[in-house]
């Protein structure tokens, strides 16, 4: 990866030092007002969330490993007690749900990690994390003074950590976890459920301290969190956080390095300057502990996104992206960052800071020892213009709303709008889908579909009968998303042409059948469920079906008394009869939970045969309609998503795992930016792409789900695609870029390798740089994919990077007298641009 060297042997020396700190097991971690201290030494710590179930096992060596290349000490983790409790006393911890796996894997990698039990969590996680059968322990209420609630939460607080003590993970007992978290972010709705709040946060915090791990507790966004428990802020920008008391170091939990979908949303993007820029004010204004949400977002396989219409996909815009691989330049600009505050740690956790104002919007935080070390942040907080300002008798200028660090109070060796490490573009590369030949079940046919169309309205009996509409979720408890609703009605002869149908439901979404033909779909927009419609609507003369098909998108994540919102119909009218409207709503109405699909397990790789029929070619735009093709794995060893834009809403599996649900519901068409201008305060708002796009269109298929050949495809499709149209694609890096000039911030600091600015590249995973379409060393302009040569160009400039890079997965190219001539039009600033391939 990218930009500027450091001295080699200053580099090697820290990193030597540190890894041997970090691998050896910790045992005692305790506190004071600056930081946490380990082993009685403080600990400057940046920490990355990756959430265990939101990727597979054989995706968790390489995320870690990822995190650590990108100079991350800590691991941090949710724990998802509705993934490993799904019905009362029955617990699962196999497969995604392998905590003890994932904490193995931080451990070995010589990291640290923070377990923020919750267990509510929030998320964007089904339920916030609560299993949905809690709901319905009668008495229950979430989150308050509730002894049902108490009890519950206390006993899975009590399993997690007798399960991590048992395997001695806890620092105290010489392995990773050096934080634990209860509760979260539980002060925002404190005061919603009154004293029964305050009561409920004192004995969390009670009940956590009870457990005796021997490492701290925090609770994040809880101003009242007793001492000793550990108040700590979310947000995107913490530099004025204070702790809730002052013994307590400043720790950020929650730093957003980008932001969440819904379907139908637009693509939501936070700039990696602006990310360095609210990392480094932390680090400048006395913070210790840094944890992105998320580093790794990953994906929210199944039903398991919260909601509504959480999409399946929580890329996250994070440092590495959904498939697991580094995002750049993010990825790469935050890894340059943590080295330069690293190397300021000693001098940052032993001084007090002296605040410099260097000018209107200028701050300079200066942390000296008496034994001359010294660390520096320069801040210039200006959201539009460039300042130059004096320190220390030395002229610094600094981008608007950028840091400079100086380790040394007096080299710049970063800057937070600098960006010098190598951008990358990402292509989606379709494959056809390949019949197999074999399959994996000898009642199964390969080379061709197979199909099982669902009835409309109720299959088999009616699970119950009544007059009036019932709550969804109160319905399904969850067990599905989806919930039948018929009736009928007569209609005479002469009654109305014009007949419109009226429907109000409290979300998620519907589709609306009348005699088994789809006559409208329609669904709630962003994150607020409740939606009505009116539709023209045919019906026949005589006996007339209506049936609704409900469904929940992800069950709500957040908010007090959460656990309440309700889903499905509260009213269906019929317009334009002769006499008028006719109100259905408290009609009799037969329901059905689930489908029958569901019910027959047809997403079950080895399910039997019976149900499917074969057919030569998929019929397409027909809703209620399962698919199920054998097919070969794509190619090559890239990721592996699933294009469903040209279906139109469902769920899809391979193998039996649950790929999740799909739906390439467009976001509006306004709104988006084409350029993101990082300066200034960020918003979930402030750089969205994607207007008029399916917020989704590539759906996760991690490859240690497929075989070579006989793999499983299934889906269902609720209102009607082209299945001739799947495809997978394979998520390839076409591109890389990466231009950095002479005078650019360098780890350099010692005054014999001045100016040994390098620009380096790395393919991902094992490819290799295999050819250049760009280099140019003098003064090329342009930005990766249309990088123009300038009047001063080095002509060896290709040769160079080549004779380096060719066929290599990664390279440092130096900004060198050996490599380029230097002296080219003196006076003027040069820089390298180059453009490479990998494969
Ligand atoms: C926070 C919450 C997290 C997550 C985040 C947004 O408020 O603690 O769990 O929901 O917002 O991604």
């Amino acid at each position: 990866m990218a930009s500027v060297t450091c001295t080699l042997l200053l580099l090697m020396c820290c990193c030597c030092l540190y890894i041997s700190l970090l691998a050896e097991a910790a045992n005692n971690v305790t506190y004071d007002k600056r930081s946490l201290i380990i082993d009685g030494e403080r600990k400057l710590l940046i920490s990355a969330a990756i959430h265990y179930p939101r990727s597979v096992p054989a995706m968790w060596p390489g995320l870690v490993k990822a995190a650590k290349e990108g100079g991350v000490d800590v691991i941090e983790t949710y724990v998802f007690w509705n993934g490993h409790e799904p019905s009362p006393g029955n617990y699962y911890f196999g497969g995604r749900y392998d905590l003890v796996k994932f904490v193995k894997i931080v451990q070995d990698a010589g990291m640290l990690l923070i377990l923020r039990i919750g267990p509510f969590v929030a998320a964007e996680w089904n339920f916030g994390g609560i299993p949905v059968w809690l709901h319905y322990v009668p008495g229950t209420v979430f989150r308050t003074d509730n002894e049902p609630f108490k009890h519950y939460m206390q006993n899975f607080t009590t399993l997690i950590v007798n399960m991590m003590k048992q395997d001695k993970f806890f620092a105290s007992q010489g392995g990773p976890i050096i934080l634990a978290q209860v509760e979260n972010e539980y002060g925002f709705y404190e005061g919603a459920y009154g004293e029964g709040g305050k009561t409920y946060t004192q004995w969390a915090a009670k009940m956590a301290l009870s457990q005796n791990t021997g490492v701290p507790w925090i609770m994040c966004q809880q101003w009242d969190a007793p001492d000793p428990v550990i108040n700590t802020c979310n947000s995107f920008y913490c530099d004025d956080f204070k702790p809730s008391y002052p013994t307590m170091p400043k720790i950020w939990t929650e730093n957003w390095p980008g932001w969440f979908k819904t379907f139908g949303g637009r693509n939501p993007h936070r700039p990696a300057e602006d990310v360095a820029f609210s990392v480094a004010r932390f680090f400048q204004k006395g913070g210790s502990v840094h944890n992105y949400y998320m580093y790794h977002g990953g994906t929210n396989f199944g039903r398991t996104s919260g909601g509504p219409f959480i999409t399946t996909s929580y890329d996250y815009d994070a440092p590495i992206d959904e498939y697991g691989l580094p995002r750049f330049p993010k990825w790469g600009h935050l890894k340059e960052l943590h080295r330069a505050i690293k190397l300021c740690e000693h001098a940052l956790l032993n001084n007090e800071p002296t605040l410099i104002h260097l000018g209107a919007q200028l701050e300079a935080d200066v942390y000296e020892d008496k034994l001359g070390n010294c660390a520096a942040f320069i801040a210039n907080i200006d959201d539009k213009n460039e300042k130059t300002v004096q320190f220390r008798n030395a002229s610094y200028t600094l981008p608007a709303w950028s840091v400079s660090i100086l380790p040394d109070c007096k080299n710049v060796v970063f800057n937070t709008a600098k960006v010098g490490c190598q951008t990358s573009t990402i292509e989606m590369v379709p494959e056809q889908l390949q019949p197999s030949t074999s399959s994996p079940n000898k009642d199964l046919k390969a080379e061709s579909w197979q199909i099982f169309v669902e009835k409309t309205g109720i299959w088999g009996e009616p699970d119950f009968t009544r007059n009036g509409f019932v709550d969804h979720i109160n319905t399904t408890k969850d067990t599905t998303d989806y919930l039948w609703h018929t009736t009928s009605l007569h209609v005479d002869e002469n009654d109305g042409s014009k007949l419109k149908l009226v429907i109000e439901s409290k979300g998620h979404a519907l589709h609306a059948f009348v005699n088994g033909v789809l006559q409208a779909s329609a669904a709630g927009n962003g994150t607020v469920s409740p939606f009505n419609f009116t539709s023209p609507v045919s019906l026949k003369a005589g006996e007339n079906e209506i049936a609704v098909l409900s469904m929940t998108v992800g069950l709500q994540n957040a908010g007090s008394f959460y656990e309440w919102v309700g889903a499905g119909l509260t009213s269906l009218k019929l317009k334009g009869l002769k006499n008028g409207t006719l109100d259905l709503s408290n009609n009799k109405w037969s329901y059905k939970i689930g489908l029958e699909g569901e019910h027959n397990s047809l997403y079950d790789a080895g399910a039997p045969n019976k149900n499917w029929n074969s057919v030569s070619e998929p019929p397409k735009n027909q809703p209620l309609t399962w698919y199920k093709a054998i097919v070969d794995a794509p190619p090559g060893d890239e990721p592996i998503a699933l294009d469903m834009v040209h279906m139109g809403k469902g769920l899809a599996w391979l193998n039996g795992e649950q790929i999740g649900r799909y739906w390439p519901r467009k976001a509006p068409n306004d709104k988006c930016v084409k350029e993101c201008d990082y300066r200034g305060k960020f918003n979930p708002d402030k750089c969205n792409t994607g207007c008029g796009e399916p917020s989704q269109r590539w759906y996760h298929v991690p490859r240690s789900w497929f075989k070579p050949t006989g793999n499983v495809l299934v889906i269902f499709e609720e209102k009607g695609g082209d299945p001739t149209q799947i495809r997978f694609s394979r998520r390839i890096l076409s591109t890389l870029c990466a231009h950095v000039s002479d005078d650019h911030p360098s780890f350099a600091i010692n005054d014999l390798q001045k100016n040994k600015v390098s620009l380096e590249l790395k393919c991902p995973m094992d490819k290799h740089i295999s050819s250049f379409t760009f280099a140019s060393y003098g003064t090329p302009t342009g930005t990766c994919q249309s990088y123009v040569i300038g009047n001063c160009h080095d002509p060896d400039s290709r040769s160079v990077v080549e004779k380096l890079c060719l066929n290599k997965n990664e390279c440092v190219v130096e900004l060198s007298k050996e490599n380029f001539k230097i002296e080219l039009c003196p006076g003027i600033t040069k820089k390298l641009s180059v453009e490479a391939t990998c494969s």
